[in-house]
């Protein structure tokens, strides 16, 4: 991480914070306002009360994300599709075992920086926490994002959502009376940032698909406590275990949807062990933001993507954009109805999420809705061209069914009336450079 950082500043897409922040509330204000100005990195070099330089935004920008999988064409989904097919194929587990850093210097949680982001949140959080643990009957490493409230040095509490693979292993330990062990890595390279993000199937590796990513091994020396490899590139490392059969008060929290989750029992994690890389940057994610956002929605389109190419022809893109619970597919329509199937296979191709999904022409850019709205107010009758399931589940934590149903819209122009729908050109516009004419 430390290396992406370095890059960022070369390319001048890195924004230092030189005086001194409060962890409470102004580092998280500072994180938002300058979201609002760019995608910049934002590197605080002084945090109150911690030694820790804290860096955000990281992985904010589709670009940037484009890059680190060598997308350079900006089309992320086959990109990442196919480093999924090149992971799938891997028998080995991803892990390339190393001595430990001769760097470590062991700590406690209290010395880390704890943040607290919004007004009623309950207390600090971790929230770029990525968890490594095995799965404890084929012992397959996972990686997954879940953030964990700081209760004292030796305790953390999380929200484990009900469909994570993180759940799955935690259950099937309980019911053997077992506790989990975990590891979590604050400051991770790109590669294990990007790979603790994918949904893959249970028996698919996630160190797997960061090496490659990367392109290179990762190299893992024994956890101090408990029984995992950790990457010698998690900058921060956390070893605990998560408790069975017991549940303690946990948030609120200011959640991705930018309300507040109500305080629930969740999970326990007791801490065995807390050590970092000398001169270790911690990173901190604004939840909701578009770093948290704009990384869940590209790998979530990018599942879409590959479910519907696998049932339909024409699909040429998808974005999750601007909010992930909204999915929009371009496509090159190839018969009349086309694009009313496109949105019946795109419901089932995400369960959790994609509570509408719009289906555009190719001439659209999908990650702009005002282009999107513009499209099916300006191509057709909006009531032949929306379709309202209703009484369908959705996102997995909904006690008052506010996720139910799905609404589909054709945004597209009518099949085979293309000339019609001809936009308007203004020649010699894409090359006109203003300072030319406004001097
Ligand atoms: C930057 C980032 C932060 C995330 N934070 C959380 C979180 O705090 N809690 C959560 O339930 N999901 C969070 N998610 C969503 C998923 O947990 C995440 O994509 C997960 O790692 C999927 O892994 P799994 O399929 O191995 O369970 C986050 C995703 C990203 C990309």
């Amino acid at each position: 991480m430390r290396n992406y950082i370095n890059k960022l500043k070369i390319d001048g897409e890195l924004r230092t914070v030189a005086v001194a922040v409060d962890p409470q509330y102004e580092l998280a204000a500072v994180t938002k306002k300058s979201q609002r100005q760019n995608d910049d990195a934002v590197l605080f070099s002084q945090v109150k009360g911690t030694a820790f330089p804290v860096v955000t935004n990281l992985f904010s920008s589709r670009r940037r994300l484009c890059e680190l999988i060598h997308a350079e064409d900006g089309n992320f989904c086959p990109a990442w599709n196919r480093l999924l097919d090149e992971t799938a194929s891997m028998s080995w587990d991803g892990i390339s075992t190393s001595d430990a850093p001769a760097d470590l210097v062991t700590g406690k949680l209290s010395n880390l920086p704890l943040i607290r982001y919004h007004e009623k949140d309950a207390g600090p959080y971790f929230t770029s926490a990525i968890f490594l643990a095995k799965d404890p009957d084929t012992k397959i490493p996972n990686l997954s994002f879940h953030r964990a409230m700081y209760v004292s040095d030796d305790e953390l509490r999380i929200r484990l959502g009900s469909t994570h693979d993180l759940t799955d292993y935690q259950r099937r330990a309980e019911t053997k009376n077992e506790a989990l062990e975990v590891a979590l890595l604050i400051g991770v390279s790109p590669a294990l940032f990007l790979a603790a993000s994918a949904s893959i199937p249970l028996d698919w590796s996630e160190l797997a698909l960061a090496s490659r990513i990367s392109g290179e091994a990762i190299w893992s020396y024994p956890a101090r406590t408990i029984d995992l490899e950790i990457p010698q590139a998690a900058q921060i490392v956390v070893e605990g275990r998560i408790r069975a059969n017991e549940r303690r008060p946990e948030g609120p929290f200011g959640e991705f949807l930018g309300y507040y989750v109500p305080e629930a029992k969740n999970h326990v994690v007791d801490i065995t062990s807390v050590y970092w890389r000398k001169e270790a940057v911690f990173h901190s994610i604004l939840c909701g933001s578009s770093e948290d956002l704009t990384l869940l929605e590209t790998v979530t389109a990018a599942k879409i993507y590959r479910h519907l190419n696998a049932v339909l022809p024409g699909i040429i893109d998808v974005s999750c954009s601007p909010a992930f619970m909204n999915t929009t597919i371009k496509i090159r329509q190839q018969y009349e109805g086309h694009a009313r199937q496109v949105i019946m296979a795109a419901f089932g191709a995400d369960l959790d999420f994609n509570k509408a999904v719009f289906v555009v022409d190719e001439d659209i850019d999908i990650t702009d809705m005002n282009e999107v709205m513009w499209a099916f107010l300006s191509r057709g009758r909006v009531d032949r061209r929306t379709m309202i399931i209703d009484e369908v589940p959705g996102f997995y934590r909904d006690p008052h069914k506010d996720h139910w149903g799905r609404l589909g819209i054709d945004a597209t122009m009518p099949f085979g009336r293309e000339a019609e729908f001809e936009r308007k050109l203004v020649p010699g516009e894409a090359d006109i450079d203003l300072n030319d004419y406004f001097k």
